[in-house]
């Protein structure tokens, strides 16, 4: 790691500690937010310590949010996204995933949708980088067929997991700079065996980009377009949006058409026909990209 990187980190180690301290509104803190955020927009290659930021973030993510892995408290919010992810997941695994032999769930959080995998999948490995959440997970865990690993995935080298008939990517993109893009991708692809299939759920735009860069939170928010070409384009197959994640977005909606939030709870799905008729297309959205090779 250069010398750039470690003095950021070091930087964001010492805005922890202020906080912890209470003392979030010296002028020290000041001093090394702007620091920080100079260097975090400049042109220097910050990928280290926007690592650092973000496997920060989500230690903290997991005790701070009763649902961390959607960052959120709102237990309708969580439900409701849940379920309609997994109905989009369940349809695309029973048109295109014939093969349940081993399934790979990359940044599986608390492990709803490893749990889910589980039930048609012969073995099924969840790879996380929060070891907080993987210890959890381990400890729930009731599932005999669920490998649990606390890993960086950019990081590993990944040869030893053997190859798997479906791995689920639940954003992960979001987190990697684009220098590592081609790598990861890569290095999915090569995971894949004989007519397995790859969906990566990510945060997108339908509308521009967006890169943002605190010293709590990193995220490049990508253009839907970015998912289908260059590297991607040759195992790309469709896209399909991702209602649920405009859940968040929706709340005017729920104020003014209050009988609407029972039926979407009840029918998620539901969900397609608001978003596209209320929300913006400017407004940030998620993307499920199934590729195969
Ligand atoms: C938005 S959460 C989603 C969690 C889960 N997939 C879900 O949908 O409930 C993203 C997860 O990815 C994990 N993550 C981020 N970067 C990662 C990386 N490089 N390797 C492994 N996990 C990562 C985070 O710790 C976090 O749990």
């Amino acid at each position: 790691m250069d010398k750039l990187n470690k003095k950021l980190i070091n930087i964001k180690k010492r805005l922890t500690r202020l906080e912890k301290d209470d003392k979030s509104s010296s002028g020290v803190y000041q001093y090394l937010q702007d620091e920080l955020h100079l260097y975090l927009d400049s042109e220097y290659d910050t990928t280290d310590a926007e690592k650092f930021i973000i496997g920060s973030f989500w230690k903290k993510a997991y005790k701070k949010y009763k649902d961390g892995g959607y960052i959120t408290n709102d237990e309708y919010i969580s439900k409701v996204r849940f379920d309609y992810e997994r109905i989009i997941l369940e349809d695309k695994l029973d048109r295109f995933c014939k093969n349940s032999k081993r399934a790979l769930d990359i940044g599986c959080g608390n492990g709803r949708y490893t749990k889910e995998f589980a039930k048609r999948f012969d073995a099924v490995v969840g790879i996380d980088l929060s070891k907080k959440q993987i210890k959890q997970n381990k400890k729930d865990n009731k599932q005999t067929n669920i490998i649990y690993l606390n890993e960086d995935f950019i990081e590993s080298k990944n040869n030893t997991l053997g190859k798997f008939d479906f791995i689920f990517v639940g954003d992960i993109f979001m987190y990697t700079n684009d220098k590592d893009v081609e790598k990861v991708f890569a290095s999915l692809i090569n995971l894949l065996d004989e007519n397995g299939i790859l969906i990566i759920r990510e945060s997108s735009m339908d509308v521009g980009y967006e890169n943002y860069k605190s010293k709590n939170y990193v995220a490049y928010y990508r253009n839907k377009e970015f998912y289908k070409k260059g590297i991607f384009k040759e195992n790309f197959f469709k896209s399909y949006k991702n209602c649920g994640y405009n859940l968040y977005d929706l709340n005017k909606y729920f104020d003014v058409f209050k009988d609407e939030k029972i039926k979407i709870e009840n029918n998620p799905m539901k969900l397609d026909k608001v978003v596209d008729k209320f929300i913006p297309k400017t407004t940030r959205t998620s993307y499920f990209y199934l590729y195969k090779v």
